[in-house]
């Protein structure tokens, strides 16, 4: 139930994410929004949440309701953080990464920590903590890899657009990375790549310097640390799966 509950929150959240971003395709096919309408993509995302408001309250247990709760409006944050942010914000590696925890890993985060409850942990147990540890760290590594993968990516391999995130203004880790080592890239995210040319520059300066790399590294952390937090689990075959 958690499980599918979860699945449907995500689901919720791109299917409207796709109307921000104004994506045309997810998953290999086209978009709900281009499939029906916007209305229609508005009506069933919020649809979707309803139900799994509905599947989380049947779960009979108030702590799994507040947890998710606070990552519903986790999410809600993050693409806020996104929607609005000043130039030095989108400078900041730091911003990006809690960015990121809400907009993507809390739902993690907070879906693993109900698994715990929903198996009688306390809140505060060793089980519990490791769950939610494991849900954020798998969560940054995952987000981290979707930045990557939108520079490396081609639609085809993807299932959606490729080399959306400048054009949509955002600055990820590869141009946070990358700013190290050609400091004029500030210059292109302070003014959310907005100039002609702009997308095209800044992709030619992180692809010359250590950007994607560095990019693989933090993922790479952030999946170690969630195999470590996993580790503090009791042995299970989900566990060693
Ligand atoms: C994808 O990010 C977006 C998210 C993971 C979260 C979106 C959240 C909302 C739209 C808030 C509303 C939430 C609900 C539950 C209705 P991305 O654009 O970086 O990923 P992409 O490349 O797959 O599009
Ligand atoms: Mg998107």
């Amino acid at each position: 139930g958690l499980a599918a509950i979860t699945e449907m929150i995500h689901t919720a959240s791109l299917v409207h994410d796709d109307v921000l971003d104004a994506a045309d395709t997810r998953r290999g096919g086209s978009a709900v929004h281009k499939l029906y309408s916007t209305r229609a993509a508005v009506m069933s995302g919020d649809f979707l949440l309803a139900r799994a408001s509905v599947a989380i309250s049947r779960l009979g247990k108030t702590e799994v309701v507040q947890e998710m709760a606070k990552s519903l409006e986790a999410l809600v944050q993050g693409e806020i953080m996104q929607l609005q942010s000043t130039a030095d914000e989108r400078l900041s590696l730091e911003y990006y990464l809690t960015k990121s925890y809400c907009k993507t890993a809390s739902l993690m985060a907070f879906s693993c920590k109900s698994a715990a409850l929903l198996a009688n942990h306390d809140r505060e147990s060793e089980v519990a903590v490791a769950a939610e540890k494991f849900g954020y760290h798998f969560g940054l590594a995952f987000q981290v890899i979707d930045d990557l993968l939108d520079f490396t990516g081609t639609s085809d391999t993807l299932g959606k657009p490729g080399l959306q995130d400048m054009a949509l203004g955002l600055s990820t880790a590869p141009v946070l990375y990358g700013i190290d080592e050609h400091p004029e890239l500030k210059t292109l995210v302070a003014r959310k790549f907005g100039q002609p040319g702009d997308v095209q520059t800044a992709c030619e300066l992180v692809l010359d310097s250590q950007g994607l790399q560095r990019t693989k590294e933090l993922a790479t952390f952030h999946a170690q640390a969630a195999v470590d937090a996993c580790c503090s689990l009791p042995e299970s075959p989900a566990r060693a799966g």
